[in-house]
């Protein structure tokens, strides 16, 4: 078997230094892309993880590093719920940094968890090919993963190349109880980078399976993130890296 590509491990003290070692690679690579192609295309992840880095972004420095204005943000999955829900990721994403930074309403591109699920799929697979074509394509893809091995809303249990060419899925995850809408494996691996951000004792055991255990992608749908033609990048603390 080829050996499967697992990507590069960066391990930190705390959860802040992952936060801002996070930070540094969105400005880095959205500097790169904006000299490069006038735009920086950018997932979000969603979860708790990543709001310590939202939270950077909006403060110097990194707040006069990069011209947010030229940011098309996405979003890598949503929970069906309204956009002011607490629940809701464009919320933490954008009280935490998209409001602080005034990025334009029409370059942000929120999930419609208010919607019906399948409609709000259907409406997001319209955005992403207006935005950015037939086949969308991505600088950066921020991911987090759950203590089950998840990322996005591709949960364990479910081939998570399900519908694959539908782009985005809604799904009900019956371990969160709740619809979601995400993107799929396809559109999450296409890519210039993909950033994993993983801290926590809870998820030390299920990273190391990801990284170490035979592929099994049901199991851990993590594993099924291999960017062929970006960088995998996993941040993580000492912590969830088991040190
Ligand atoms: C979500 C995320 C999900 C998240 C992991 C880790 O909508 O919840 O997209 O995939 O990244 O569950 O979440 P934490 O960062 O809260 O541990």
């Amino acid at each position: 078997m080829t050996q499967r590509e697992i990507g590069t491990l960066y391990i930190y003290e705390t959860p802040a230094d992952v936060a801002k070692s996070l930070a540094d690679l969105i400005v880095d690579h959205g500097s790169s892309a904006i000299d490069g192609r006038g735009r920086f295309v950018i997932a979000l992840a969603g979860g708790t993880t990543p709001k310590a880095t939202y939270t950077l972004l909006a403060k110097p420095p990194y707040a006069t590093a990069l011209d947010w204005s030229a940011v098309e943000i996405f979003f890598g999955d949503e929970r069906c719920v309204p956009p002011d829900h607490e629940q809701s990721n464009y919320k933490m994403a954008f009280d935490a940094f998209i409001k602080p930074l005034n990025i334009p309403e029409a370059h942000v591109h929120r999930m419609h968890g208010e919607d019906d699920p399948a409609r709000a799929a259907f409406d997001y697979r319209a955005v992403l090919a207006e935005v950015l074509g037939e086949t969308p394509a991505f600088d950066l893809v921020m991911l987090g993963m759950g203590p089950d091995g998840h990322t996005a809303s591709l949960f364990p249990g479910e081939d998570p190349l399900t519908d694959d060419e539908e782009r985005v899925r809604a799904v009900y995850s019956i371990s969160q109880s709740q619809w979601r809408i995400t993107l799929t494996p396809s559109v999450l691996n296409n890519a210039e980078a993909v950033a994993f951000a993983v801290v926590g004792k809870d998820k030390a055991a299920t990273l190391a399976a990801v990284r170490q255990d035979p592929y099994d992608p049901t199991k851990y749908p993590a594993e099924i993130i291999a960017p062929p033609d970006g960088s995998l990048i996993w941040l993580a603390d000492k912590a969830a890296a088991g040190e």
